[in-house]
C-alpha cells in the first residue's frame, strides 16, 4: 500500500456496515489500515460478518446500533461517537428504498426515505464534521446513486433524497474544504445487493438495466471498495464536492 491511499491510524465509521455496499466499503478501508465502527439497525453486538472483515484484515472493530429512521437515536448515535476517540472518516451509506408510483407513494414512504437516506446523513455529517473542521482534517463520503442524477422509475422519495444528497455534499464542501475536510460522494450504479433484489427478479427490467450498462454486467458490492478507499485517503486529498459515478458506463450512455 502506498502511502497516498494508506489509511494506518485512522478511524472510520460506516453506517449500514453489515451487509450490501457498506459492508463492501467498511472491508476495503479495515484491508487499508483503518480502525472501523460500524453502524446499522440491525448490526449484531459481536460476530457479524464485517467485524469478522475487519478482524481478518488485523483492525479493530466496534458495532454500534441504531436506526437512521429515528432522529433521536440518530442524535444520541453521533453523541456515542463524538464521545470516543477522534473519527477521521465518515462514511454516510445506510440507505433505504421504497418502490411504489409516485400516486401511491404514501406519506409513510416518502418521511421514511428521507429521513434515513438524507436528514440522518445531515445530522451526522454536521455533528461529526464539526470535530473535523476544529481538528482540520476529515474525510466524509456519501453513498448517492445514479438517481442522484436521473428520475429513476416509482421510486420518488429515493431519488428526491439522492438527489439532496448530491447538492449536500457540494454544500458541505464548499464550507468544510478551506478547513482541511474533504466531502464527496459515490453513485453507485446498479450493485446487486438486498436493495435490488426485485429488480433483478423482475425479467424485463433486469433485462432494459443489463442493456444499457456498457460493462455488460451488473456490479458487485466490491466494486465500491476501489473509490471509497481513494475518497478516505491522502490520495483525494484535492478532491472536493465530486459525486463519483462507479457505474459500469451506465451515465455515459
Ligand atoms: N444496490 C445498488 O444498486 C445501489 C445503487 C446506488 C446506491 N445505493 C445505496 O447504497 C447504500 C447501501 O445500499 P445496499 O445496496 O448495500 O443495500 P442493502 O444491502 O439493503 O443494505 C442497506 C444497509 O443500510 C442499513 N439500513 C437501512 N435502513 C436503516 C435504518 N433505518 N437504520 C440503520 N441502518 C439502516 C441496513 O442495515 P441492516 O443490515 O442492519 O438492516 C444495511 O446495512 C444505500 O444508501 C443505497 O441507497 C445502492
Amino acid at each position: 500500500m502506498t502511502a497516498l491511499f494508506d489509511l494506518a491510524g485512522r478511524t472510520a465509521v460506516v453506517t449500514g456496515a453489515r451487509r450490501g455496499i457498506g459492508l463492501a466499503m467498511a472491508t476495503a478501508l479495515a484491508d487499508a489500515g483503518a480502525d472501523v465502527i460500524g453502524v446499522s439497525a440491525h448490526l449484531e453486538p459481536s460476530g457479524s460478518a464485517v467485524e469478522q472483515r475487519v478482524r481478518a484484515a488485523g483492525r479493530r472493530f466496534t458495532a454500534l446500533r441504531a436506526d437512521l429512521a429515528d432522529r433521536t437515536a440518530v442524535h444520541r448515535l453521533a453523541a456515542d461517537l463524538n464521545s470516543g476517540g477522534p473519527i477521521d472518516i465518515l462514511v454516510n451509506n445506510g440507505g433505504t428504498i421504497a418502490r411504489r408510483p409516485a400516486a401511491e407513494h404514501s406519506d409513510e414512504m416518502w418521511d421514511q426515505v428521507i429521513q434515513v437516506n438524507l436528514s440522518s446523513q445531515f445530522l451526522l455529517s454536521r455533528e461529526i464534521g464539526r470535530n473535523m473542521v476544529n481538528r482540520g482534517h476529515g474525510k466524509i463520503i456519501f453513498t448517492a446513486s445514479l438517481l442522484s442524477f436521473q428520475g429513476g422509475i416509482n421510486v420518488p422519495g429515493y431519488t428526491a433524497a439522492k438527489s439532496g444528497l448530491a447538492g449536500l455534499t457540494k454544500a458541505l464542501a464548499n464550507e468544510w474544504a478551506a478547513h482541511g475536510v474533504n466531502v464527496n460522494a459515490i453513485a453507485p450504479g446498479y450493485i446487486e445487493t438486498d436493495n435490488t433484489k426485485e429488480l433483478r427478479a423482475d425479467p424485463h427490467r433486469n433485462e432494459a438495466i443489463l442493456a444499457r450498462i456498457p460493462a455488460g454486467r451488473w456490479g458487485q458490492a466490491g466494486d465500491i471498495a476501489g473509490a471509497t478507499v481513494f475518497l478516505a485517503s491522502p490520495a483525494s486529498d484535492y478532491v472536493n464536492g465530486v459525486i463519483l459515478p462507479v457505474d459500469g458506463g451506465w451515465l455515459g450512455r
